[in-house]
């Protein structure tokens, strides 16, 4: 998943298990399936090596290295990657003219389809709404099922965050970084989660 523009979001990973960035950036150290390392392995390393103590120092006071300073820095960081400048970021303040298909991309990705006055649409962004195209950041309500899998077939999701069976399924919808026109539809599998 995209790390841009993670400071105005408040719901991490594609099930939205975490809460803060730096909650969330310990995770990825010790899940098996990325970095499989153990959180005090990663706390050693870094008091061991030649430059990270004194950065820790200037940062935080202490050469002491801790997994709550390891998880501060890393969300910090992770603030600071802002994608602010795509075509579709300098068309939404005016700097730039959309293409004409760019522009039936747009207007494709934002229009609800309404059967009844033959309204046809892509209803993208009935899920990937706002700015930032990643749906709602109340709570839970920006997680949905984007419908491509059968029933049967459908990861926990949300779910295994809530508890609720109701919740099978959903995922956080991404953050686009160009213009919508070009953009595929949801072919993500998360067949991790
Ligand atoms: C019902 C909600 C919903 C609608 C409607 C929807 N999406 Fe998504 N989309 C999601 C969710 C949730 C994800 C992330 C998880 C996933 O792919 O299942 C996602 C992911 C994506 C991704 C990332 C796929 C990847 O491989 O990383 C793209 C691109 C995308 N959507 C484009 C679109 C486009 C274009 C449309 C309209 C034609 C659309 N979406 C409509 C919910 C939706």
């Amino acid at each position: 998943m995209a790390l841009s523009n993670l400071h105005w979001q408040t719901k991490f990973f594609w099930n939205g298990r975490t809460a803060t960035l730096e909650e969330q950036a310990i995770i990825p150290i010790e899940d098996p399936l990325e970095m499989n390392l153990s959180i005090q392995e990663a706390v050693a390393r870094l008091q061991a090596d030649p430059t990270y103590p004194k950065l820790f120092e200037s940062a935080f006071g202490s050469k002491e290295v801790t997994p709550d300073y390891i998880g501060k820095a890393l969300g910090q960081f992770e603030r600071t990657l802002i994608s602010a400048n795509s075509k579709f970021d300098k068309w939404i303040r005016n700097e730039v003219k959309l293409t004409d298909e760019e522009a039936l991309g747009l207007e494709l990705f934002f229009t609800h389809p309404e059967p009844s006055i033959q309204l046809r649409g892509g209803n993208c962004a009935d899920c990937h709404l706002g700015f930032l195209t990643s749906g709602d950041p109340i709570g839970f309500t920006g997680f949905h099922n984007n419908g491509l899998d059968p029933d049967i077939k459908l990861k926990n999701g949300l779910m295994s965050v809530t508890g609720n069976a109701f919740d099978k399924g959903k995922f956080k919808p991404l953050v686009y970084e160009t213009s919508p026109s070009q953009l595929p539809t949801c072919t993500m599998d998360a067949s991790t989660l």
